[in-house]
């Protein structure tokens, strides 16, 4: 029949009403006939009664399996868009943080950048003349033994330090240079305090010959440990680099014992932070650069991530210890 196939062919809940009031509303077909009966003879009247109620029962049940179907589709609709795991554990409401090496190393850079320093960066995979010999570290020095080095095919290896985007910076670009290299380094070590993987970040400023001295570089640091560590003591003690001369290693006075003297300074009292100096005359002869004159100095962020914020085994911020991370938030 007809009807039912319309019946059938709807789609919708409110397109099945409409279609209910038509069918068997007041001015349907049906209610019509009924209406009509009065006119009828009394032997047609039982004839045509019966055939309009077996019309009615047949279109209100066809309606009802429609509608009942259409619900049932709804709902599985709805339960599939609004699906909510139960069993699943409350992942959503901790929210995210940064991870304790990221947090150290955006505070390392924001400071810099305050202070007008550029940030440059550089490739991982790096070759021997950025890596070493244009910073003064040629073949078979001794100071090369002081980086063990990742080494790959092609004379290519795994930057050992973030000192090769200075090479890079000054082959590149004309002093003034103020910059710094935030990034990844390699060297193969593995221990409480070393993992092969880790971050430096590199410092470099350069300016025609008088214009930066080693007073420049010793502000500098001390005001950066100052901001990053809080106020403590900062020294400056007499070291080697080949690419600086003269060459320091700065000290901040043990964080953990305030210059008492504790297992974390070894009873020194000092805690070595990082390494700098006035950049030596064989790195500008490398890179071409004449009448110029600079400091360089570079930091382990781990090293300072973890002394200000107390990490004992550094190789726990690689393990994705969420007990750990989560002290960070
Ligand atoms: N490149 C050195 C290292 O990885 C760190 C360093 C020391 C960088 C002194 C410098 C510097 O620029 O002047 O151990």
């Amino acid at each position: 029949m007809e009807n039912i196939a319309r019946i059938n062919d709807v789609s919708s809940i409110d397109a099945l009403e409409k279609l209910r009031a038509e069918l068997l509303g007041k001015k349907s077909a049906i209610s019509e006939g009924f209406a009509a009966l009065k006119e009828a003879s009394p032997k047609e009247k039982a004839q045509i009664a019966a055939e309009l109620n077996r019309q009615k029962t047949e279109l209100t049940n066809a309606i009802a399996a429609k509608r009942a179907e259409l619900e049932n589709q709804e709902i599985a609709q709805r339960s599939q868009k609004e699906a909510l795991d139960v069993t699943l554990f409350d992942a959503f409401d901790r929210g995210g943080s940064l991870h304790p090496i990221n947090r150290a190393m955006e505070e390392i850079v924001e400071y810099f950048l305050s202070m007008n320093f550029e940030i440059k960066t550089g490739p991982l995979v790096e070759d021997e003349f950025h890596n070493f010999e244009a910073l003064n570290l040629p073949k078979y020095h001794p100071a090369r033994e002081m980086q063990d080095t990742f080494y790959m095919n092609d004379g290519l290896l795994l930057r050992t330090h973030t000192s090769p985007v200075q090479i890079r910076t000054m082959l590149s670009e004309k002093p003034p240079i103020r910059m710094i290299a935030p990034g990844a380094v390699f060297r193969p070590d593995y221990d409480l305090t070393h993992t092969p993987m880790f971050h430096q970040v590199e410092g470099l400023a350069i300016d025609e010959k008088g214009a930066i001295s080693f007073a420049n570089l010793k502000h500098i640091l001390e005001d950066f440990l100052n901001s990053f560590f809080g106020d403590f003591p900062v020294r400056f003690r007499p070291s080697f680099f080949p690419f600086t001369e003269p060459s320091a290693e700065v000290d901040v006075g043990c964080i953990f014992c305030r210059g008492e003297g504790c297992r974390m300074c070894k009873n020194t009292g000092w805690l070595e932070v990082l390494g700098c100096g006035m950049v030596d005359p064989n790195v500008f002869k490398a890179v071409g650069y004449e009448n110029v004159g600079g400091y360089a100095f570079g930091m382990g962020v781990e090293r300072l991530a973890t002394l200000k914020y107390r990490i004992g085994d550094l190789r726990s911020l690689f393990d994705g210890d969420l007990d750990l991370l989560e002290q960070f938030r």
